[in-house]
């Protein structure tokens, strides 16, 4: 959960590069920040071959030692203007977990001399017992973190061990999931070991990049090697070697190349990176429309001949796979289990060679639904991954991925992935149900409707919602059905980026508890598509109305019980999905209203990379 950038090469301005870099990555973490530099010389490195003191490939420091620059806070506009020149240079936004945010917690870290610093990615789980015995050798700290003992023992192994060596010997000893990325003020090189969490190495033209994202690598390039779990690289800047951490052996590079575009992870004209991302569904929905069918075909194969069917998925991802569950019943009468991720990996003691796990994710780095797939495998499930970063741990883990095809979803409210998943699992469905271009059709019309939602109309409604919401602290909404998990969907928008307490419920629940919450003038949303859950979901609404609740009504028709209405166009069962853009907009527009930031809600990050 932070972000990680470095680069290494001939161009000097290596701060820079790092600094836009996390800015690029800033989504993944931004309580704080840091780079981490080694300055080239007073002057600037000869090639000559008579000067003696100047080693080629080497950086070049009289001092030796590194230049290290943190802040709280995001980096906004940040200049790293006061680092000097440096060809190696390190940065990471931080999302705290050991230690409060404080400059000093910040990475990168460096050891008692400074000239190792170290960035770090995860939980360094025995990092107490090893920071007593590195006390006791005399070793200075001067954080809360579990990332500075990782440095400082690093620093005693290369007392004795050549650097790469030391970084390998340190982190065979770090227990948890972890990925480390360490530099010395003496060698032009990083030395990187990953066990869990991402890391990605960018090849350039005699530079090379690492990133915890392949996205922040587009500007520079598009051929990378995904680090695997277990994996180290020693990364100069014209040549990357990777080894088995356990055993020191090479390990082949595996080159891929990224698909996506560097102008596709930027926010263009759009205020914020969110709204730009609701407004790109309609896209999303005609593109899996158009591309998808044939992968639902083989997939729905893939279904049939399995023994269980099991959805998983944390957060939004997870109510994706709720809504699978309904869409699987009503269009292909089929049953499939849905799992939150970190509760999975209790729950499938009697999966087996034959059980199927579909995995949905929009990074495809969760750690909670990472480690509950990795034990389905030991059980010899088949793992299908529904993910949208191409490369991602998941989609490598997994014995076939499909993509969401959603493009980068850069903002830590997850809205057109979301929406992705739920068009295939559309078509995934009618495919089972041997009705293909059904969904097709549905899909078609979803993509119609949605396109209304963001029309100027139906935004004037929602941002005259929002401003009457804005002050209010807690919102109610239900749902039956398919609406049950868009309530879900919406309930989370709403608390993730507005702070506003929202629930999400099936509308059933009401009486068994939650209806003594409401009082007069408690906002209440109800979801009342054109389906079997009207009636039912209608007396829900009224059962508020009548204790003073204030009715958002989210329909294709109006009632004289609606305080607000919010018109959605009929979809049959893809009306979910112009149902929860409803959602996605309000829970943004309520942010506006309060003056928040919504691409980074306090206290989260995009890629949840720690349990
Ligand atoms: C969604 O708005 C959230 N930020 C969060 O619930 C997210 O969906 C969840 O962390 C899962 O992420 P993933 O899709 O990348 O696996």
């Amino acid at each position: 959960m932070c972000g990680i950038f470095g680069y290494v090469g001939p161009r000097t301005n290596g701060a820079e590069l790092v600094l836009e870099g996390l800015k690029a990555l800033e989504y993944r973490g931004y309580d704080s920040w840091g780079v981490a530099a080694v300055p080239l010389s007073f002057r600037p490195p000869s090639r000559n071959p008579k000067d003696k003191k100047w080693i080629p490939g080497q950086a070049r420091d009289d001092k030796k030692t590194i230049i290290v620059k943190k802040k709280t806070g995001k980096i906004g506009g940040a200049s790293v203007a006061d680092i000097p020149a440096s060809s190696l240079a390190l940065g990471h936004t931080r999302w705290a977990t050991h230690g409060g945010v404080t400059q000093v917690n910040a990475h990168p870290h460096a050891d008692c001399s400074g000239s190792i610093a170290l960035v770090h990615n995860g939980i360094f789980e025995n990092y107490e017992e090893i920071k007593r015995a590195l006390l006791k050798k005399g070793h200075r700290f001067i954080s809360e973190t579990d990332t500075e003992v990782a440095v400082h023992l690093i620093e005693e192994y290369a007392k004795k061990l050549a650097f790469p060596k030391a970084v390998r010997r340190a982190f065979m000893e770090m227990k948890g999931f972890n990925a480390i990325i360490a530099m010395r003020a003496d060698k032009q090189e990083f030395v990187v070991a990953r066990n869990g969490s991402p890391l990605v190495v960018g090849f350039g033209k005699g530079e090379n990049f690492l990133a915890s994202d392949p996205a922040a690598l587009l500007p520079h390039t598009k051929n990378v090697h995904f680090l695997e779990d277990g994996e180290m690289a020693i990364v100069s800047p014209d040549n990357v070697r990777i080894i088995e951490a356990k055993t020191g052996h090479a390990v082949s590079v595996r080159i891929q190349t990224l698909t996506w575009s560097a102008g596709q992870a930027e926010k263009g004209n759009y205020s914020f990176f969110m709204l730009k991302e609701i407004y790109e569904q309609p896209g999303v929905i005609k593109m899996i429309t158009k591309t998808g069918a044939a992968q639902a075909d083989k997939l729905a194969r893939t279904v049939r001949s399995s023994y269980g069917t099991y959805m998983v998925g944390c957060g939004t991802a997870a109510y994706a796979g709720i809504a699978g569950s309904y869409l699987f019943s009503k269009i292909a009468h089929r049953h499939v289990n849905c799992a939150i991720g970190s509760e999975f990996g209790y729950a499938l003691d009697f999966l087996g060679p034959k059980s199927l796990v579909i995995a949905l994710s929009q990074s495809g780095e969760t750690m909670d639904l990472l480690e509950g797939v990795k034990k389905a495998k030991t059980k010899g499930a088949r793992v299908i991954a529904l993910v949208n970063v191409f490369g991602s741990s998941l989609y490598r883990l997994s014995d076939e991925p499909i993509l969401i095809g959603a493009g980068p979803e850069k903002a830590v409210a997850s809205t057109k992935a979301f929406v992705g998943i739920l068009s295939h699992l559309v078509l995934l469905s009618f495919a089972l149900a041997g009705e293909a271009k059904k969904g097709q059709k549905l899909l078609h019309q979803a993509a119609k409707s949605v396109d209304d939602v963001l029309g100027e109309a139906s935004v004037k409604r929602l941002k005259a919602l929002a401003a009457a919401l804005k002050d209010t602290d807690h919102i109610y909404v239900i749902g039956r059905g398919l609406s049950y998990p868009a309530s879900l969907e919406t309930a989370l928008k709403i608390k993730e980026i507005s702070y506003i307490h929202a629930e999400g419920m099936a509308a059933g629940e009401l009486k068994h508890g939650p209806l003594a919450l409401v009082t007069q003038g408690t906002p209440c949303i109800a979801f009342l598509p054109n389906d079997e859950t009207y009636g039912a979901n209608l007396a829900g609404a009224m059962e508020m109305g009548a204790r003073g609740g204030m009715i958002v009504g989210i329909s294709y028709k109006p009632h004289e019980i609606f305080d607000h209405f919010i018109p959605v166009l009929d979809a049959g069962e893809a009306t979910i999905i112009p149902n929860v853009v409803v959602g996605q907009l309000l829970a943004y527009y309520l942010t506006i209203e309060k003056g928040l930031d919504p691409d980074m809600p306090r206290n989260l990050a995009k890629s949840v990379t720690v349990k």
